[in-house]
């Protein structure tokens, strides 16, 4: 805008303030409070703790961490699993259990919500297996929390085969 322009809108808007500039000032004020108190209840809000909510970033946070302090040791970095070339786990040699890949190359994904949040509260029905429950040491947050990260971890279209299941 040319100064001398400049100087007449200035003017216009001296003179006649316009009732339409004050309006949009309130759209823009309350659009502004309306983006502000969303982002703070998206932050904040935590969504109940189950398994078949959608993940919440903060959960994904915390599980990776349970994951690694709890899980890593057997299924290995994003869960690759004990020997990724045998992602579906099986036995060892020695006729021991070989931790199974979680990040959706095994066969974890086949299994409902329930029972991966039973396997890791619980432990596996196994009575051998080093699967161990984890109910005295993790509380049911932190056990959702580990397997949205665990299920983060899997390609789109799996998450969607897993939730279409029963
Ligand atoms: C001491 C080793 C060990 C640790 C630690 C461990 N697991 Fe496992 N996990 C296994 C083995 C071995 C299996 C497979 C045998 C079985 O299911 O009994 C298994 C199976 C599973 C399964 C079922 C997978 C499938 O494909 O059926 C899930 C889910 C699982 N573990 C999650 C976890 C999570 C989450 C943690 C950490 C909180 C964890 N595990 C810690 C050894 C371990």
């Amino acid at each position: 805008m040319k100064k001398n322009q400049h100087k007449q809108a200035e003017q216009n808007t001296k003179n006649n303030p316009s009732p339409k500039k004050k309006d949009s000032l309130w759209l823009w004020g309350g659009l502004a409070l309306f983006i502000i108190l969303g982002a703070g209840a998206y932050f904040y809000y935590q969504p109940p703790s189950t398994l078949s909510a959608k993940a919440t970033p903060a959960q994904i946070v915390r599980g990776e961490q349970v994951f690694s302090e709890n899980c890593l040791s057997c299924h290995g970095a994003e869960a690759i699993g004990e020997n990724p070339a045998q992602s579906r786990g099986g036995q060892k040699a020695d006729g021991s259990y070989l931790a199974p890949a979680l990040n959706g190359k095994g066969h974890t994904w086949h299994h409902p919500n329930e029972m991966l949040f039973s396997t890791v509260k619980d432990g596996s029905v196994a009575k051998d297996s080093p699967m161990r429950g984890f109910k005295d040491k993790l509380s049911d947050d932190d056990i959702v929390a580990v397997l949205q990260y665990v299920k983060s971890l899997w390609p789109d279209e799996i998450q969607v085969r897993h939730a279409m299941r029963p």
